[in-house]
């Protein structure tokens, strides 16, 4: 295979056009595609066609499969793929919208996900993109006061911050059984195989900043992100059937939109690939 592989930003995302991940890809097509993927942080690979078992297939080209915390989401026939969909309702009724607000997946692992891929199955006529920012990039930027300030702080990551504005679907007490409490990683990572270094955060899952009060805590986060999600650092992906989109989690944020008509579908699915411990 020829894969033909152009940026679609300056700074991150790259579009991958000629690959077929339904049948096995030779070494050096895995090889160029595992080098863009640490290039551009995200790859849109067009008109794939794949089955969930194909899917989970194809994906291991890129490493090892992650196992999501929930569970409700797994599809039946290949439990390591999981949906994302607009048609779940909280208990209250309102309707869920998966990933809504910024983060990074699974930030409440020990070793959270390298990446998260995402096939689209069914979409909305408009709107319901994604959108990322590169959080490399962001770090770049910050001034040198700031990043002396922020070297070596570590925050706590829970499954629900108390501190976030959405709120995520709960886990049962088997699941909570199997997902830790808490775990503490740095604000600002080094990327294992590219050695960039990052800010993480997650609005989402950040509880605490370690030692630090949270009057001094909170606006410092929130300053962070306000600097992170400019749209200067931003690629927002407007999803194409056949759409295969995969992200790496460790010097990215992303967000969903749900600002399109819900009596219309959207629904992809979702695998995420082993990551290592942040720091
Ligand atoms: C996610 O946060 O994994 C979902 C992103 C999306 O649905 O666009």
């Amino acid at each position: 295979m020829n894969p033909r592989i152009s940026p679609l930003t300056e700074h991150t995302g790259a579009e991958v056009l000629g690959v077929d991940l339904s049948a096995p890809l030779d070494v050096p097509t895995c090889e160029e595609l595992n080098r863009a993927f640490l290039e551009y942080s995200v790859l849109v690979i067009r008109d794939q066609n794949l089955s969930a078992a194909k899917l989970l297939s194809a994906v291991q080209i890129f490493g090892e499969v992650f196992e999501q915390h929930n569970t409700r989401f797994a599809l039946p026939e290949c439990p390591q793929i999981h949906y994302l969909s607009n048609q779940d309702h909280y208990a209250d009724g309102k309707r869920y919208i998966p990933g809504a607000g910024y983060h990074t997946d699974h930030s409440n692992d020990a070793m959270p996900p390298k990446a998260t891929i995402l096939l689209a199955v069914e979409l909305p006529d408009t709107g319901g993109d994604t959108q990322f920012v590169n959080m490399h990039r962001a770090y770049t930027d910050l001034s040198d006061d700031m990043k002396a300030h922020i070297d070596g702080l570590q925050g706590m990551h829970v499954y629900q911050s108390k501190h976030s504005t959405r709120k995520l679907m709960g886990l049962t007490p088997e699941q909570q059984k199997k997902v830790p409490k808490s775990v503490v990683h740095p604000l600002v990572r080094t990327h294992p195989e590219t050695g960039r270094k990052s800010l993480y955060l997650n609005p989402i899952r950040i509880e605490d900043i370690i030692g630090m009060p949270e009057d001094e805590a909170a606006p410092l986060l929130a300053g962070l992100l306000a600097h992170s999600t400019q749209e200067k650092y931003q690629y927002r992906h407007r999803w194409r059937s056949g759409d295969l989109v995969m992200w790496d989690n460790r010097c990215l944020l992303h967000k969903a939109n749900g600002d399109y008509a819900h009596t219309q579908n959207r629904y992809l699915y979702r695998v995420m690939l082993k990551g290592t411990v942040p720091h």
